[in-house]
């Protein structure tokens, strides 16, 4: 347990809150990732912990929302809490591939793809050359699907490996992704004509003070993140739903400006909702049949399972004041990985509201940590997909938040890295920054052994 203390000063206005830590001991503002959201944990529940100040009705909704979040669905039509899955669908729930609130073990890499289990917790986005959706299948391969019904198609993935040496010797290697889709529904699709770009989750660290962020901030940051001595020029990603423009601050392409989850239910799982009442690849011939269900969960419903996201915790750093760790702190500044990793901003002054009007005022005006702008940056050739998402070209990426990184080997067993989990650890998602990284990338490759290592120990901490 965390205990806030309101310091009051002279005057009688409050001063910053002081926080404790679990063994009593004040804690170090560089340990507090997200002000009094910070939850000083480092074991498997690392990122899926409530913040200290959910309590009461907020805390009954946090684990309701938490149920539905990860138990499984099955297709049950006259169970409202836990039926409702496909006929087609990329996952079984939502903690299928956000396992502990972080990223499942992707199939990717030991199985090739979707896998002889089928199921790949990745999500598979397809599209013709032209950018156009193919009209039977939609934006995402459904991979899965319930009894009766067939999936849309199975990933395959082959990958290729090159060895690399940094310039004191040391080697590395990178591979390569290559993508193919088998087994489709039904008109196989000329692999001429299809782009095949595959995500691997996102950790959900954060995601309360993401959506909390102070847009005015990105904006001047976009406005001033402009390095040409460095090639640097982050993008803010302005996006327009029903008439309005949102600031994309979600996802690895910046294209969501909220936490998706009624897109979640109906496009992940085939859970239909207010908002998506129709079950996804309605056009299909073998979904006939499938229409009349109605809708599969409710807002309120949904509106817990947003609550419990926005509402998690998010883990202090840890050993900061290891010699080591300062040293590759100090090394993450020479490399300039700081210029598009922002250490520090703020959420904004006014509170967050949910899908259904409930208001968090404690993710507001909070310093965080999380080591991202929130831009778009050119990655470069190599991370380009060749498929475009929101307003992100191809080659464009969100740098991707670090806080909670160096918990991820703990919390979900695996150190694969980059939007599509080709990373398979710390160096080589270094190794593949280019674009607007590639300075950074050379710095990098250009310390010693000792200096590359010391950095990765930093990562380690946050
Ligand atoms: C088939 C696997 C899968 C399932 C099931 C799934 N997700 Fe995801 N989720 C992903 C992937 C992959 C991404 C990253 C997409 C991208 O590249 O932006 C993601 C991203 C997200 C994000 C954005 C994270 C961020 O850091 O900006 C949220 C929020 C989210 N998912 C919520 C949910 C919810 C809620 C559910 C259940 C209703 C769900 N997801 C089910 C795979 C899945
Ligand atoms: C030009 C902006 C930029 C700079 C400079 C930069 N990064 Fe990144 N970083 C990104 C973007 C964008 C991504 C996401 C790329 C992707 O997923 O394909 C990323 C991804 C990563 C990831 C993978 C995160 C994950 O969870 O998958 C790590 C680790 C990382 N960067 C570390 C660093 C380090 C260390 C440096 C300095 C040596 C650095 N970056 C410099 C923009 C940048």
């Amino acid at each position: 347990m965390t205990i806030f203390i309101m310091a009051f000063s002279a005057c009688g206005t409050t001063d910053d809150d002081i926080i404790l830590k679990p063994n009593g001991t004040v804690a170090d503002p560089r340990e507090l990732s997200a002000g009094r959201s910070t939850v000083f944990m480092t074991s498997i529940r690392a990122y899926d912990t409530p913040s200290d100040w959910v309590t009461g009705t907020l805390l009954d909704r946090f684990n309701n929302g938490d149920k539905l979040y990860d138990d499984p669905r099955t297709s049950d039509q006259n169970d409202p809490l836990q039926g409702g899955l496909g006929p087609l669908y990329a996952g079984f729930s939502c903690g299928s591939c956000h396992k502990n609130a972080g990223r499942t073990y992707p199939t990717l890499h030991s199985e090739g793809g979707s896998g002889s289990s089928g199921f790949s917790s990745a999500l598979v986005y397809i599209t013709r050359k032209n950018g156009k959706f193919f009209r039977q299948y939609g934006r995402v391969l459904h991979d899965q699907s319930i009894f009766g019904v067939k999936a849309e198609g199975k990933l395959k993935v082959q990958y290729e490996e090159k060895e690399y040496s940094f310039p004191d010797g040391e080697k590395y290697s990178l591979v390569t992704p290559h993508y193919s889709i088998s087994e489709w529904y039904a008109d196989s699709i000329a692999p001429e004509d299809l782009i095949i770009d595959v995500h691997i989750p996102l950790r959900h660290v954060g995601m309360g003070q993401i959506m909390a962020l102070d847009t005015d901030e990105l904006r001047r940051l976009a406005a001033q993140s402009n390095y040409p001595e460095y090639g640097i020029s982050g993008r803010l990603s302005v996006i327009t739903e029903r008439n309005k423009s949102y600031v994309g601050v979600g996802g690895n392409k910046a294209h969501h400006a909220d936490l998706t989850v009624e897109l979640g239910f109906s496009s992940d799982l085939g859970v239909t909702n207010d908002r998506y009442p129709l079950e996804i690849a309605e056009g299909q011939s073998q979904m006939i049949g499938y229409s009349h269900y109605g809708i599969q969960i409710s807002t309120k419903d949904m509106e817990d399972v947003d609550l419990y996201m926005s509402t998690l915790g998010v883990p202090a750093r840890r050993n900061v004041n290891n010699e080591t760790v300062l040293k590759g702190e100090a090394n993450f500044y020479k490399a300039k990985c700081h210029l598009c990793h922002t250490p520090t901003l703020h959420t904004r002054q006014d509170a967050p509201v949910l899908l259904n009007g409930t208001r968090l005022p404690w993710l507001s005006s909070q310093t965080i940590h999380p080591y991202s702008d929130f831009l778009l940056h050119d990655m470069g050739k190599g991370l380009d997909n060749h498929a475009t998402i929101g307003v992100a070209r191809s080659y464009e990426w969100r740098t991707t938040p670090l806080w909670g990184i160096g918990l991820q080997e703990t919390v979900n067993g695996h150190t694969f890295f980059l939007h599509d989990g080709r990373a398979r650890n710390f160096t080589e998602a270094i190794m593949w920054h280019d674009g607007e990284g590639a300075v950074s990338r050379e710095l990098f490759s250009r310390m010693s052994k000792e200096d590359r290592d010391a950095l990765i120990v930093f990562l380690k901490s946050l």
